[in-house]
């Protein structure tokens, strides 16, 4: 079974930084059943060449087409970039930027029209996971941004993003089953799971050898090589 290892660069890594981590990159081997996926900030999409092994995405993109919408960056232009992906939803742009499930789905919309793959983030906040309500606030949100054609789903609890803190791998695993089967009854049978939060070298490992966890979408631990390497090391 294919496990992604997507590298989340959020608002980090300079030019010079990235195209160092890029080199460094083309100089390791990565084995067949991974597909490794490098996610930098827009203007770098066209600045780094990327090993052969390795593919391009994007962190986010506009629900619109195009046109008259200052500072957006469209679906089109990505995939004329050489993007195969493109991060939605993520908790950072639904909490802090204000983005609804709706906008979040037509993005993905957007991402399949243009022949590139979304991954598609859900996470519930910890209140929501200390009432014991996950299950159903991952239902609802899954079903208000869902695409209607194949997609990659991120389960990432937003009480995990940046904390060091993640849910026991036994939460994991429950919460990806049951992930599984609402995406089943919706005639999405074989969409991979990622896993992400707080992914390091450390637990990269314990996580995904867990059997409902397609890979893992890894934000701070990926702009350092050494723990990137490690964690695609991890994966097989
Ligand atoms: P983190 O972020 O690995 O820094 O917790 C993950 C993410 O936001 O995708």
């Amino acid at each position: 079974m294919t496990k992604y290892i997507i590298a989340n660069w959020k608002m980090n890594m300079g030019k010079q930084e990235a195209i160092a981590f890029v080199t460094a990159l083309g100089g390791i081997s990565i084995p067949q059943e991974i597909m490794g996926v490098l996610c930098p900030s827009f203007p770098l999409l066209g600045a780094l060449h990327l090993p052969p092994t390795i593919a391009l995405g994007a962190q986010n993109c506009s629900s619109f087409g195009s046109g008259p919408y200052t500072g957006e960056v469209s679906a089109s232009l990505l995939q004329e970039m050489g993007c195969a992906y493109v991060i939605v939803g993520h908790s950072e742009r639904r909490t802090l930027l204000g983005e609804t499930s709706l906008m979040v789905k037509e993005k993905a919309c957007q991402v399949l029209d243009h022949g590139m793959t979304p991954i598609l983030c859900i996470g519930e906040p910890l209140d929501i996971y200390d009432q014991g309500r996950t299950d159903v606030y991952l239902k609802e949100q899954l079903e208000e941004s869902l695409p209607d054609r194949d997609f990659i789903l991120a389960y990432e609890p937003v009480w995990s993003i940046g904390t060091g803190h993640t849910p026991r791998l036994e939460e994991i695993e429950a919460v990806h089953k049951f992930l599984h089967n609402v995406l089943k009854e919706k005639g999405f049978a074989h969409t991979p799971i990622l896993y992400g939060g707080s992914v390091t070298g450390k637990n990269a490992r314990e996580i995904l050898v867990l059997p409902s966890v397609s890979g893992v979408l890894v934000g701070g631990a990926s702009v350092s090589f050494d723990m990137f390497l490690t964690i695609i090391e991890s994966a097989t």
